[in-house]
């Protein structure tokens, strides 16, 4: 009302064309379940006699809905000036070399990129290679970097297992359809490093504790630190290929190629939309955890007075003491 929430359901409606094809029309049922989609997952699970309740429940479609609502979760946290955004890092081989490029930049020429990508050469090699992929009847994966920038430090908590972020932001990342892996900040290339050369040093700039590199990808202990949130996700090929794959005609039981339905070849630049919505969706929540209230007239000021990395924030004054008194 006036522009504001009242706390009712915000409702979203998103029309599927295709629905229109299918109405009142007799189909041929689908009985070959394509290896990777959840096609016998679905036929083990719920016993149908069709396996396109399956197919079409678990398509990706259904991403649309909560990239709505994750709006809603993004613009929230740009009240407190929190920004989330992404882009493609590698399609199949193809690596994009970001450097030190800064991320604000990073957001912006992965929107003009028709990979989102934000490095233009790379970007001209990973459409090339989705082209080859096309030519070749196939289906390409990759990774895709999805970061928060202008996180106070101290969401989330290491008192118990499920108030780590680390366990939320994975668990989130991996609901996409087709991610099956996800890491914080560069922790796969990190476990090739010595300890020395992978943890962020500590550094006082004035009264201000300084993190000069940000190999933690923003968590330390389940927290922020401060630093920008770096979560990466690998994405599989899509399971649906023009060239046929083995599988099993359940209704004849005969050994059979897969038949083709319409897809993609390549969603890896989809996805990075998917995945920044699922971050937006813990960091609000988690947001609200350190904030509580019901009003941004009531979390801003609780926003402004959180501890921040300052010497005088912390209430440490070197004096010893018993931690167990007898
Ligand atoms: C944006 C997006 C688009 C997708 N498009 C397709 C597609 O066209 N064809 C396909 O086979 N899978 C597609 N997928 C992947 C399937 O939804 C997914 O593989 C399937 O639900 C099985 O789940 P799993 O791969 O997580 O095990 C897409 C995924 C995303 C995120």
């Amino acid at each position: 009302m006036e522009g504001v929430t009242i706390g009712a359901p915000l409702a979203f409606q998103i029309e599927n064309r295709d629905h229109l094809k299918w109405r009142g029309k007799q189909v041929e049922p689908f009985t070959t379940p394509r290896p990777g989609h959840a096609d016998l997952s679905g036929a083990i699970k719920y016993g149908y006699r069709d396996l396109r309740p399956a197919l079409e429940r678990a398509s990706a479609r259904e991403t649309s809905a909560r990239v709505a609502v994750g709006a809603v979760c993004k613009h929230f946290l740009a009240q407190f000036g929190v920004r989330i955004g992404g882009y493609v890092v590698s399609i199949a081989e193809v690596q994009a070399e970001l450097g030190e490029m800064p991320f604000a930049e990073r957001f912006e020429r992965a929107e003009a990129s028709e990979v989102r990508c934000p490095v233009v050469q790379s970007s001209t090699a990973m459409a090339e290679r989705i082209r080859r992929a096309m030519e070749e009847r196939d289906t390409l994966g990759g990774v895709v970097e999805v970061i928060a920038l202008g996180l106070p430090p101290g969401l989330g908590s290491y008192v118990q297992w499920d108030r780590r972020l680390e366990g939320r932001l994975g668990a989130a990342a991996l609901s996409v359809p087709a991610v099956k892996g996800v890491e914080i900040g560069p922790a796969f290339a990190n476990t090739r490093l010595a300890g020395t050369q992978v943890h962020d040093a500590i550094r006082l700039e004035g009264e201000e504790l300084v993190r000069p590199t940000d190999r933690a990808g923003g968590l330390e202990g389940g927290v922020t630190n401060g630093a920008p949130l770096v979560v990466r996700a690998a994405m599989k090929p899509i399971a649906t290929t023009l060239t046929p794959q083995q599988t099993v005609d359940l209704a004849s039981g005969v050994e059979t190629p897969t038949r083709y339905e319409r897809s993609d070849f390549c969603p890896v630049p989809r996805a990075v939309v998917i995945v920044e919505t699922m971050m937006a969706f813990i960091l609000a929540d988690a947001l609200l955890e350190k904030l509580g209230g019901d009003s941004l007239g009531e979390m801003l000021p609780r926003f402004a007075a959180l501890r921040r990395l300052r010497l005088a924030d912390l209430p440490m004054d070197g004096e010893p003491h018993i931690f167990w008194p007898d």
